[in-house]
């Protein structure tokens, strides 16, 4: 597995690479979760490369770019076990020289909502970054987790409104044996706190459970479920909402054979740590 950290290194690498290329982003501090992308790229292009890198402009400056776990040798060690061919890990000065002047990518209509809102600039700089890294390394398909489901929905309409020459291919959630979707940011979880934190998938569990069993159609019967759900655990909510699958535009009515499913997003505080999952309901019907 080679590993560069300058864009000349990686063109150089990625144009030596013959068949297709499946890309997995990420920001290091490596899980089983990120791991199932990168087996999800291997079934999907002749070779898989990935990028480690926590991105320091879609961090707000009161949040956790500084304390952001950065265990380098492991995630190396990962992603050479899971059969990576190659990683860029690229310096903040590669990625952001100082003398560049700075574009946005933005995608209004989806961007501003949920996440958007308690994190104004944070899907700024994830495009921007994504962007750049699908620039330098030129997959044909790059692989993104459904945990970060507002995050895929962004990409792949930014994808397909810029024309970018790539797939973009959603995978599903990897949760720990009770329900809690992996995330590097579970390792500030600590004793009881690590508790409360299933209070977000048993809230989604519960939307489920009235979506599909019970045919529960009025969003806001739903939505209060779920949050009562996570203030029983202790959950500080920022939201628990049921939005439209694609545009996650808000539901009068939730009718998941017209829009092909629904999706259940939650997110909230547990201590000082802020946590986020959805759930897409009633896909099949
Ligand atoms: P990061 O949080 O490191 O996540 C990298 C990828 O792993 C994302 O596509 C995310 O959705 C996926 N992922 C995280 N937890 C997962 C889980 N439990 N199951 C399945 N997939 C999971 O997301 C980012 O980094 C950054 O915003 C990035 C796209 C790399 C841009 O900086």
């Amino acid at each position: 597995m080679w590993t560069v950290a300058t864009i000349e290194e990686c063109r150089e690498h990625r144009a030596a690479l013959t068949g297709t290329v499946a890309l997995v982003p990420t920001m290091g501090a490596l899980h089983a979760g990120h791991l199932s992308l990168v087996e999800a790229g291997k079934q999907l292009a002749d070779h898989v490369l990935a990028t480690l890198y926590v991105n320091p402009t879609q961090f707000a400056p009161n949040e956790d770019f500084d304390q952001y776990p950065r265990p380098r040798d492991e995630d190396l060690a990962k992603l050479e076990r899971a059969g990576v061919a190659g990683v860029f890990t690229p310096t903040d000065a590669v990625i952001y020289p100082p003398q560049q002047l700075p574009v946005d990518i933005r995608v209004p209509a989806i961007a501003a909502t949920l996440e958007g809102e308690s994190r104004p600039t944070h899907f700024d700089g994830v495009c921007r970054v994504v962007t750049k890294l699908f620039n330098i390394t030129q997959p044909d398909v790059a692989c993104f987790g459904r945990k970060d489901y507002q995050q895929l929905k962004i990409i792949e309409a930014m994808a397909t409104d810029m024309a970018m020459p790539l797939r973009i291919v959603g995978c599903p959630t990897v949760r720990e044996q009770d329900g809690l979707a992996m995330s590097s940011r579970n390792a500030y979880l600590h004793d009881e706190d690590r508790q409360h934190a299933r209070g977000l998938y048993k809230a989604l569990s519960e939307a489920r459970h009235l979506v599909e069993q019970q045919g529960e159609t009025d969003p806001a019967t739903v939505e209060a479920a779920m949050q009562n759900t996570m203030q029983a655990h202790r959950v500080e909510v920022d939201y628990a909402v049921v939005r439209h699958p694609h545009t996650l535009a808000e539901l009068d009515c939730i009718e998941p054979q017209l829009t092909g499913g629904v999706v259940a997003l939650v997110a909230g505080r547990v201590g000082d740590v802020r946590l986020i999952d959805n759930m897409v309901l009633a896909e099949q019907v």
